[in-house]
């Protein structure tokens, strides 16, 4: 969704933000611009288009403009108040064109704003509401003669939520504001950067500060930090950037989807290596320092509620734990459900900005725990422990490589937990650690094997419009998420049913070719009645399992608690040769975005 880049110092700031915003594409978005300061102070341009980051290069580049002054910002829009237009695209300016600003979030009070500054004189020029914030600045900055003084004063009138960014014509600098919502700052020898995701400053700076809540941060000569009242403020705790250049470059695969499906072995290893000599003793839990919980309850959305439905699973199996899944934009729908005494949720999100998970977690009382693949996220500040997933970053639209490590992150924890209330004996704990530690190999040898049976079947069922994913228990999860994955990148119907279900209706819909995806989970007995009755009306059965007659044979030996994991490679190799076979864009998939921040 919506995306933010900012600089101050660097010779021609429209390298460092057409680069930039093309870090953030991965987003989401409908249209695109920056505004520069030019040469001559007086100077302020500001140029946007609709569509890619592309067609805004495209239309600079025919407008030639001189280098600037360094100093600019940038912004990608995912469209909510407004249509997708280029009037309606950041940055917006005031009446004079000499302010520009780009802003994420709502302004809940925009309406009210707009009026009183219509009554003023103001004129609009979008449907926007972020623009009352450069017509807010206008009256402020003149009347103050301080950018920085100006924007501490605007955002005291904002209601909702905002990260923006602020520059005029004759101020050399860039203000920016945070307000539940995502913002860091860091610098380099010669600049100072700011960005709504730190994907865009990947490369360019080795450590970035995170702005909380309020927090207004100048860029000028200096970072110079200040308080809600104007007044200069310590700089926040500084962070190591983890991710390289490189993690975000797509290298010699044809899509960055590939490239993260390809990486899931070697990042569950990773992972595996930091949290596996924490679960035999029971660190990995008690390093959380959260009370111990009588009761869990996952929340989050989309493929991070399958890998919590997972991930509940496996903390009873192990540790007998009641643990519940609700979907993050359900809520409120618990909200008489009773006292909450021993109960401890676990959020689960990728990204650690989706808003329908910190909205739910406005009605939570006690104790949060993020599974998150972002710490300094939004979620992660608002939680009281933090569960780091270490994939790296996931360009991709569709979530692989986080969903494998939010699996396996949950269920190391789950294990640690039981050696830590003893519901699992030492003896017990090793044996699952050893499972859980044999897992890089089994997901590189499902992978491997996956790929080219992938292939060959998408060519088969490229024809093919509805997809049902069958499976029974701790194979449900994965039979959702990979129905999930092929609909929202195939842009083909897939719908996952419990096997025993078929018969209660959906049978009807089988017809002769009709594609069942059937994962096997230690189960294949069971499995075999319902998949007879569906063979027998003509379904294509196409079966992840582990004999040799399988279609997909990438399980074998028992079915550990957190199931089918190593199936996750068949779904997703299936849906993206499906998606290429189509001609769909695998990383960009039409009306979705990588992080959701609207409710
Ligand atoms: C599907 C997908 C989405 C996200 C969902 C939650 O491939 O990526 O369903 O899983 O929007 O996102 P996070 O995990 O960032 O909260």
């Amino acid at each position: 969704m919506c995306g933010i880049v900012a600089c101050r110092g660097r010779e021609h700031a429209s390298d460092f933000l057409l680069a930039a915003l093309r870090r953030l594409e991965y987003r989401g978005y409908d249209s695109a611009g920056i505004a520069v300061t030019g040469t001559d102070r007086d100077d302020l341009r500001a140029t946007r288009a609709v569509g890619r980051v592309a067609a805004l290069e495209a239309r600079i580049a025919l407008e030639r403009p001189a280098p600037g002054l360094g100093i600019g910002i940038g912004h990608t829009r995912w469209a909510t108040h407004g249509g997708v237009s280029e009037p309606n695209a950041h940055p917006h300016r005031d009446c004079n064109g000499a302010i520009a600003v780009v802003h994420n979030g709502i302004i809940d009070n925009a309406a009210e704003l707009e009026a009183e500054l219509r009554g003023r004189g103001h004129v609009f020029t979008s449907q926007v509401d972020s623009e009352v914030i450069a017509h807010l600045v206008e009256e402020l900055y003149a009347e103050t003669g301080s950018l920085a003084a100006a924007t501490v004063r605007v955002v005291g009138r904002l209601r909702g939520t905002w990260a923006l960014a602020v520059t005029a014509a004759s101020a050399a600098e860039v203000v920016l504001a945070s307000h539940r919502s995502p913002l860091v700052v860091g610098s380099g020898p010669d600049a100072h950067f700011a960005a709504s995701d730190i994907t865009a400053l990947a490369g360019t700076v080795g450590s970035v500060c995170v702005l909380r809540d309020d927090d207004i941060v100048v860029l000028g000569d200096q970072v110079t930090w200040l308080d809600p009242m104007g007044r200069e403020v310590p700089p926040r705790e500084s962070v190591r950037l983890q991710w390289a250049a490189e993690d975000i470059e797509q290298g010699a695969y044809d899509d960055f989807m590939e490239k993260e499906i390809a990486e899931q072995p070697s990042v569950v290893g990773r992972l595996l290596e930091r949290l596996l000599p924490e679960v035999l003793d029971g660190a990995l839990w008690t390093q959380l320092d959260l009370p111990r919980p009588s009761r869990l309850r996952f929340v989050a959305c989309g493929t991070s509620l399958h890998a919590s439905q997972v991930v509940a699973r496996t903390f009873g199996a192990l540790a007998g734990v009641p643990a519940e899944t609700v979907v993050a934009s359900e809520y409120d729908e618990l909200a008489a459900s009773g006292p909450d005494e021993g109960l401890l949720t676990i959020a689960v999100s990728q990204s650690g900005e989706t808003s329908d998970v910190l909205h739910a977690l406005e009605d939570v009382g006690g104790p949060v725990l993020a599974i998150t693949n972002r710490p300094h996220s939004s979620l992660a500040r608002r939680s009281h422990a933090v569960l780091e997933t270490s994939a790296g970053p996931e360009i991709g639209v569709a979530a692989t490589k986080t969903f494998t490590t939010q699996v396996v992150a949950g269920a190391a924890l789950a294990l640690s937990f039981a050696a830590v209330t003893k519901s699992l004996g030492t003896t017990a704990v090793a044996r699952h650690a050893l499972r859980l530690g044999s897992l890089p190999g089994r997901l590189e040898s499902a992978h491997t094997t996956a790929f080219p049976v992938a292939m060959a079947l998408a060519e088969e069922l490229a024809e093919s419009r509805t997809f049902f994913f069958v499976s029974r228990g701790g194979g449900l999860p994965y039979a959702a998420e990979g129905a999930l994955k092929l609909k929202e990148i195939t842009y083909r119907n897939a719908e996952a049913i419990p096997a025993g279900e078929f018969k209660h209706g959906p049978i009807a819909l089988i017809e002769k070719g009709t594609p069942v995806l059937v994962l096997e989970n230690g189960d294949a007995a069971r499995l075999a009645g319902s998949v007879a009755e569906l063979a027998s009306r003509g379904a294509r059965i196409i079966r992840i399992g582990s004999g040799s007659e399988d279609t997909f044979p990438i399980l074998s030996g028992p079915a550990p608690a957190w199931g089918p994991l190593e199936s996750v490679l068949a779904f997703q190799h299936l849906a993206r040769c499906l998606a290429v076979t189509l001609g769909r864009d695998a990383d960009k998939p039409r009306n979705l975005a990588k992080s959701v921040t609207v409710l």
